[in-house]
């Protein structure tokens, strides 16, 4: 029996029902990023990043763990690209940790790091798996930290050197290459809040950060088109609906602020080559610095557009009550469980923007799973993934232009602040033996896509 077989029990009609919806090029995966798994903090020449310096950091972290070990992935690459083609998916995506690749502040490349990415994607096509690479997910070194990090304008010329140099090393044989993931969390997490590396806390330097960010995505996306790079070039947000809490005006009010900060700001950039006015005035004097032309540097026709999707926000102008409090289904993250925001996110996007065909990059929830006799039966994972799967079909049918959905993630990892006390895989790591083991989660996903890959071919469509 093949996996798929084992597993085809799992799927239930309404799930055959739900694949069937999907085109035969739809791209389905699995994500992850380079510091939440690959542990291997300093080997073969790797060089530190943000994150190695922010985990040491009294408190930075939750149950005050580092991704020095994580899932280990980097000394388990073979093994861990077996376990992602038995899943049956046809996409992984993944990061480059730029501190591997690039050690130090001025560009020298070290070969084992550039060496590791190459062995990837290599494996990946071999089993015939689409290679979808993000060049930052988080993890800037610390070199470039010292002299500025992205608060500083040299950094995003040393984003596009870096850049160029894995377009010409992987370009050939990448599916899509992402500049950033979630510019908002590096910025305004990272630069305002305080809660991600590097910790600062202040609104004018994320502000500044958010628009380096941005201008760093566009002149990398000239650099690589220049250099004749082939694959399909995005960037990924973190975007979530946000709801005002009553009909109080100023609940609408603040909703309007807060859909500006977190979406606006990032999509009229991209997409209309300017930021929006009521976030300006917001600002203030803390708006940041803009040089004549990054406007429309930063406005470069985009192949893919990558949104991570994973609740939506109610907001309240006045005291902000957790999801719980009111009542709401919740994940382990205290996150709403609320599929219908996918959809309405994803035609909203149609709607209001020139968008190219979007992908879910990421998507998923952590609970408090439990394993027992080797067995994790992840029920509440596996509503999750079917409610929010079915939720992007149906801004399918409505018009939006889908491309792929990707589960966040392949297995449990180092989740940012919390550590390890956050499990997001669809497979199960033990971290004292680091062995992994697919959760009920992944046995369903994999019967879904073997449904998907059964369906009837539509002769009206030519699918
Ligand atoms: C996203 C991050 C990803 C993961 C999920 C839960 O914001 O991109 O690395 O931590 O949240």
């Amino acid at each position: 029996m093949t996996p798929a077989h084992a597993a085809a029990n799992t799927c239930t009609p309404f799930d055959v029902e739900l694949a069937r919806r999907f085109p035969a090029d739809f791209t389905w995966g699995v994500a992850t990023s380079a510091y939440q798994i690959e542990g291997a903090s300093s080997a073969d020449g790797k060089g530190p990043s943000i994150w190695d310096t922010f985990c040491r950091v009294p408190g930075a972290i939750g149950d005050g763990s580092t991704g020095d070990v994580a899932c280990d992935h980097y000394h388990r690459l073979d093994a861990d690209l077996s376990l992602i083609a038995s899943l049956g998916v046809n996409a992984y995506r993944f990061s480059v940790s730029w501190p591997r690749v690039q050690p130090q502040a001025y560009g020298r490349w070290n070969e084992a790091g550039l060496a590791f990415y190459e062995r990837m994607v290599d494996g990946l096509l071999a089993r015939g798996i689409q290679p979808w690479l993000t060049l930052n997910h988080w993890d800037l070194p610390q070199a470039l930290q010292d002299m500025g990090g992205w608060a500083s304008r040299d950094t995003v010329h040393r984003f596009v050197d870096y850049a160029r140099g894995i377009g010409q090393r992987l370009g050939d044989r990448l599916a899509g290459l992402t500049t950033h993931n979630e510019p908002w969390v590096v910025a305004t997490l990272g630069h305002e809040l305080g809660i991600v590396a590097p910790g600062d806390k202040s609104r004018a330097t994320a502000a500044q950060v958010s628009h380096h960010l941005l201008l760093s995505h566009g002149l990398a996306l000239q650099a690589l088109r220049a250099d004749r790079c082939r694959p399909r070039l995005g960037i990924v947000l973190n975007m979530a609906p946000m709801v005002p809490a009553t009909d109080s005006a100023a609940d609408a009010a603040k909703a309007r602020l807060e859909d500006g900060r977190l979406q606006r700001w990032y999509l009229d950039a991209l997409f209309r080559g300017r930021y929006p006015e009521d976030v300006l005035a917001d600002l203030g004097a803390d708006a940041p610095r803009i040089e004549p032309g990054d406007a429309a540097a930063i406005a470069q026709p985009m192949d893919y557009l990558g949104i991570n999707y994973y609740t939506r926000n109610l907001v309240s102008a006045e005291r902000h009550v957790e999801p719980a409090a009111r009542g709401l289904p919740v994940t382990d993250m205290g996150w709403e469980i609320h599929p219908q925001g996918l959809t309405d996110l994803l035609l909203r996007l149609h709607r209001d923007y020139p968008v190219p065909p979007m992908l879910v990059t990421e998507n998923g929830a952590a609970f408090r799973d439990t394993r027992q006799g080797g067995v994790v039966q992840d029920d509440d994972r596996i509503d999750y993934l079917r409610g929010h799967i079915a939720a992007a079909a149906e801004a399918m049918r409505r018009g939006a232009p889908l491309a792929g959905y990707m589960v966040w993630s392949l297995m449990d990892n180092f989740e940012w602040a919390f550590g390890y006390a956050k499990r997001f895989g669809i497979v199960h790591v033990n971290y004292a033996t680091l062995e992994r083991t697919p959760k009920a989660s992944a046995r369903w996903y994999t019967a879904m896509l073997d449904a998907w890959r059964r369906r009837p071919v539509r002769a009206s469509t030519g699918q």
